[in-house]
């Protein structure tokens, strides 16, 4: 059963996996204050790879995580999506303590650097999520490939690519994210408490959503096969069914 348990450290229920979460942001912050100098100097001779190894403690080496795990993969996404990602930690429109402290004092040309640096690098091959049941299944590939007419949703592939692995510059995939983080993403737009530039779509659509949906959308789309190789398309298909702040030039 998926629940929405967001990784802050006093939201661990299992002990083992509050250790091991708690483990990671402790390194991530010793590693951050070894770089965090480095990392708030642009243009200094050290290799990306080196400058932002705090980031690696939570996203993997070049931005890939594998396996049951909540930190997204960011390897491989548009630019300019992960730029705005960057941004919305940094000013507040998505939340995480940690990030948002790292980022707080980079500037956005640097910030910019990171984002281009990410999204050149290789996806990493999630494993397929093999613990929906049939009825979310069926529910999330009804909604996702139709939508709901009557109450507005479109087809999550109008906008996220017909492959779901993206539109350049700014539209994320949907492929190869780990099932919890799809699922806490979309109820946290549903709640309020993830925004993106306005008009922000993606909230009117997860508020039109349930929770019970949601939870079937996030499994079957985690239950895809995944091509590690996948890019984002390099154009939509159609125009956009809904306006999105953002996205278009
Ligand atoms: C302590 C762990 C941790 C560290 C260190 C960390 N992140 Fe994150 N990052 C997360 C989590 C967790 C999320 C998802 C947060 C949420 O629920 O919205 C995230 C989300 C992101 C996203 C958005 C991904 C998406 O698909 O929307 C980007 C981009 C990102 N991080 C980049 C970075 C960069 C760059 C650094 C280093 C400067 C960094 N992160 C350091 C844990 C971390
Ligand atoms: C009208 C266009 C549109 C439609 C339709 C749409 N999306 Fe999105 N979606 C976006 C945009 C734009 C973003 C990036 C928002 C941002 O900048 O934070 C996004 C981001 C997301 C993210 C965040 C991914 C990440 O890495 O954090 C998820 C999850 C998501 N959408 C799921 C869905 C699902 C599921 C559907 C179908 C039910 C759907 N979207 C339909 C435009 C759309």
């Amino acid at each position: 059963m998926l629940h929405h348990d967001a990784l802050l450290p006093s939201a661990c229920r299992v002990s083992m996996r509050c250790l091991s979460t708690v483990t990671r942001w402790l390194a991530a912050g010793l590693l951050l204050i070894g770089s965090a100098a480095r990392a708030a100097e642009p243009g200094t001779a050290d290799p990306m790879t080196e400058r932002l190894a705090a980031c690696a403690a939570c996203h993997g080496s070049e931005g890939r995580t594998v396996g049951d795990t909540y930190y997204p993969s960011i390897a491989g996404k548009p630019a300019r999506y992960l730029y705005a990602q960057l941004v919305n930690f940094r000013d507040g429109r998505r939340q995480h303590t940690i990030m948002a402290a790292m980022l707080a004092n980079l500037s956005d040309r640097y910030l910019g650097e990171i984002a281009t640096f990410y999204a050149r690098q290789p996806h990493a091959a999630q494993p397929v999520f093999d613990g929906a049941t049939a009825e979310q299944l069926a529910t999330g590939e009804r909604l996702t490939r139709q939508g709901d007419p009557a109450r507005k949703i479109p087809p999550c592939q109008a906008c996220h690519g017909e492959a779901l692995t993206g539109v350049e510059p700014a539209i994320p995939g949907l492929r190869g994210l780990p099932v919890r983080y799809l699922d806490a993403q979309i109820s946290a737009w549903k709640q309020g408490a993830r925004r993106a530039t306005a008009p922000d779509c993606m909230g009117q659509i997860a508020k039109a959503l349930t929770g019970a949906e949601i939870t079937a959308i996030s499994a079957w789309l985690a239950s895809q096969p995944y091509a590690p190789d996948a890019r984002p398309a390099t154009s939509l298909p159609a125009p956009l069914p809904l306006d999105c702040g953002g996205v278009l030039p």
